[in-house]
């Protein structure tokens, strides 16, 4: 049975209740032991289903209860990507990630830091800002209009009684971090290092100079699928023959430097990229990121510089302090959220949030060198126009996806050598979920 229990006492009328203390806890509302228990229990369980190479036993991507446990294992453990700064580039500039029942508020103070705060007022809990983004001074929740300033910190809160301590509501943080002016957000109290990842990307998109970009364009689709069959879809490119016109005009369709020795053409393509991107001091080869990040700078087709439909640039601006267009593009990928292209005249962020089971937001954000004027360095239509078509195709085969994994004769099934970033991916989303569930490792389970 579920027993639900609302850790808070009483108070009568008029008294400032007296139980806020730190952060955790907050107005939260716990299953009781038992059920979290069974969880784990059936977690473990299906843990053990799966399959190293093969797709994920179907619970993990259709399951309400599991998709609660990628909420608080996955989504509320990591590091997620928010936005480049960019986005938020004047004082009071906010914007919002939705995360299962979470949300997060990311946004610029007066003083001109990045901060991040759960949006959930300390009053009853509403959420204070509702848009996905905008600008305010302060941030006024809309149910009792309690008062925030961008630190966090409580302002006012009208008709409480005298002596009512504001400084005891502030709003709970959410951590930040920076990797070249891309911003992460954990909601862990204790996050996991960052460090390994910004020193191992930061070669290859530093001198993209993404801190000097301004936005051109953001879309959020929300995608009628599981976050991890959307995550699989974004890994794989064995679909893209098949789905993806424009972007083929201009992207290879190998993942390695190795894969393209297996044709003459792709083989000397490979080198004479390699061989200027040396000259230019740009890494290139594949950083070591494990199951949970890749960062690599791969060629364009022949011909090709940009992500449009004829293969030339998209912005006449180049970023950075580039002269050569053709620098193909890095693709950077970190678990369990976000992948990127950086091209040598625009960039390019991909944000998933999951919103339950079977619904995922993608947001996609363009980005232009920060002095690049629309109309005369770049064409909005062109600079987009790939990449939109391209979202639409991949929504369509993640909703597909899902569509049939619901069926009652799916069973997980075998990766293609082309699907090895669907393998790391899922490997890294197994040993995230087993630490989570208390899953013995495999050297704790031979060592038993
Ligand atoms: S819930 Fe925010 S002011 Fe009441
Ligand atoms: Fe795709």
């Amino acid at each position: 049975m579920h027993v639900w229990r609302i850790p808070y006492p009483s108070c009568r009328k008029g008294e400032s209740p007296d139980f806020t203390g730190d952060y955790p806890p907050l107005v939260t509302i716990e299953p009781d032991t038992e059920p979290r228990h069974l969880m784990k229990n059936r977690l473990r369980a299906l843990l053990d289903e799966a399959r190293d190479g093969f797709s994920l036993p179907q619970a993990f991507y259709t399951d309400h209860d599991l998709f609660e446990a990628d909420i608080q294992a996955i989504f509320g453990g990591e590091w997620l990507f928010a936005c480049n700064a960019a986005e938020i580039s004047r004082p009071g500039d906010y914007l919002t990630l939705e995360v299962g029942r979470e949300s997060i508020v990311v946004l610029r103070g007066p003083d001109g830091e990045i901060r991040a705060f759960h949006n959930t007022c300390r009053h009853r809990g509403a959420r204070i800002c509702t848009d996905a983004s905008g600008s305010a001074s302060r941030l006024v929740c809309p149910y009792h209009q309690w008062v925030y300033g961008l630190d966090g910190r409580l302002l006012h809160a009208r008709q409480m009684p005298a002596g009512f301590d504001t400084s005891r509501y502030g709003l709970a943080p959410v951590a930040v971090q920076f990797v070249c002016g891309l911003v992460y957000v954990s909601m862990a109290p204790d996050p996991p290092a960052l460090e390994g990842f910004r020193a191992a990307v930061t070669p290859y998109i530093a001198p993209h100079q993404p801190d000097r970009t301004k936005v051109a364009f953001t879309s959020t689709i929300v995608e009628k699928a599981n976050w991890k069959l959307v995550i699989e879809n974004n890994r794989e490119c064995y679909h893209c023959a098949g789905s993806h016109p424009e972007l083929l005009v201009s992207l290879v369709e190998f993942a390695l430097p190795e894969d393209a020795e297996e044709e003459e053409g792709l083989a000397a393509l490979m080198q004479d990229a390699a061989r200027r991107w040396e000259a230019l001091r740009l890494p290139h080869r594949p950083a070591e990121g494990g199951d949970e990040f890749r960062c690599i700078r791969l060629p364009f087709n022949r011909g090709a510089v940009s992500f449009t439909t004829d293969g030339k640039p998209a912005c006449k601006k180049l970023l950075g302090d580039f002269t050569d267009p053709d620098l193909g593009s890095v693709r950077m990928f970190r678990a369990p959220n976000n992948w990127h292209h950086f091209l040598s005249d625009h960039i390019l962020h991909f944000r998933v949030t999951p919103l339950c089971a079977d619904r995922t937001a993608v947001r996609t954000t363009w980005l232009v060198h920060e002095d690049a004027v629309e109309g005369v360095d770049y064409d909005l239509e062109r600079l987009t126009k790939v990449w939109l078509a391209t979202n639409n195709q991949d929504r369509a085969l993640a909703e597909n996806n899902h569509r049939g994994v619901r069926s009652s004769a799916y069973r997980p099934g075998p990766y293609a050598p082309s699907e090895f970033m669907i393998r790391n991916f899922v490997n890294w989303y197994r040993a995230r979920m087993g630490a989570f569930a208390g899953r013995p490792t495999a050297a704790l389970a031979r060592a038993g």
